[in-house]
């Protein structure tokens, strides 16, 4: 039988695409940031730790999908992701291997579950997915784990609840312990944490905030699943509202979990980046 065996949070900062890929992640201004990794490097290199599998939880910002076609929750099913071009050319990353079996079977059971998913076949996946990808493994010939990619839109209005991203890791758990083969799986929750890329308060940064959004995935509490968007906003800027993610990844491990890693540091770029290792306990 397939397990969740490990949640992971991580910020997806393009910047830090671009340091790790141009070689420039041991700089001053990068060097403390990727020092909060190194914990998460080590430990997912233990056999006992590396995933067969990972749902990896982030969104697209508009560069598979556009005005024209906008899913609430995706799950792809494509045994290949290639890497798209956000304007510079594709990342120099390898593409990403997805898990179609798994996948599929995550799909099947959601969708009878009420969750009422988009599937996707092809698709490009931009630094939403590949920069975490980077934090954890590095700079590998091919990345070390299949990949399912569940994208959510944050970037238009309206965005899924809280609640209701929380009770759909709770149904990605279900989904994941139904599945057949003896699989270790972990889900990853991208984006955030604080930080607003545009308009008057452009630059805001609220780490007292973000440190009790980080308190709070840790032990039995499901206080986060009840933030309203409208704080979100008015707390961590516009596109805060990433860290709802983190609450699908959260949902997925239960009633409670055991904090195995932490990290909190700003500035990135405009954002405040926010790392944690989580067990369900
Ligand atoms: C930045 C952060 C993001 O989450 C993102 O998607 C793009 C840019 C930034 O801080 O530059
Ligand atoms: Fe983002």
């Amino acid at each position: 039988m397939a397990r969740i065996t490990a949640g992971i949070a991580s910020s997806h900062i393009p910047l830090l695409g671009v340091a790790a890929d141009q070689g420039k992640a041991g700089e001053e201004y990068f060097k403390p940031i990727f020092a909060g990794y190194d914990w998460t490097r080590e430990w997912i290199a233990q056999p006992e730790n590396k995933p067969d599998a990972v749902v990896l939880v982030y969104n697209d910002h508009a560069s598979a999908f556009d005005m024209k076609v906008i899913p609430t929750f995706a799950i792809g099913c494509a045994e290949r992701f290639g890497i798209c071009d956000e304007g510079w050319g594709p990342r120099p990353v390898p593409d990403v291997e997805g898990h179609p079996d798994l996948a599929w079977h995550i799909a099947q059971s959601l969708i009878l579950d009420e969750f009422d998913m988009t599937m996707i076949n092809e698709m490009e996946v931009d630094h939403g997915l590949t920069v975490p990808l980077t934090m954890m493994f590095g700079a590998p010939e091919a990345w070390p784990v299949k990949v399912i990619p569940l994208a959510v839109n944050v970037v238009t209005y309206p965005p899924p609840s809280g609640n209701r991203c929380w009770a759909l890791g709770e149904a990605i758990a279900r989904a994941v312990d139904s599945f057949g083969e003896d699989l270790n799986v972990q889900i990853w929750g991208t984006g955030g944490m604080s930080h607003q890329l545009q308009g008057p308060r452009a630059g805001l940064i609220n780490a007292e905030w973000d440190n009790r959004f980080l308190d709070m995935m840790t032990g039995d509490s499901d206080e986060a699943r009840w933030i309203p968007h409208i704080e979100y906003l008015r707390e961590t800027g516009s596109e805060g509202i990433e860290m709802v993610m983190w609450l699908i990844m959260r949902g997925a491990l239960g009633k409670k979990t055991k904090c195995l890693h932490r990290h909190y540091h700003v500035p990135c770029s405009n954002t405040a980046i926010g790392h944690l290792v989580l067990e369900p306990d």
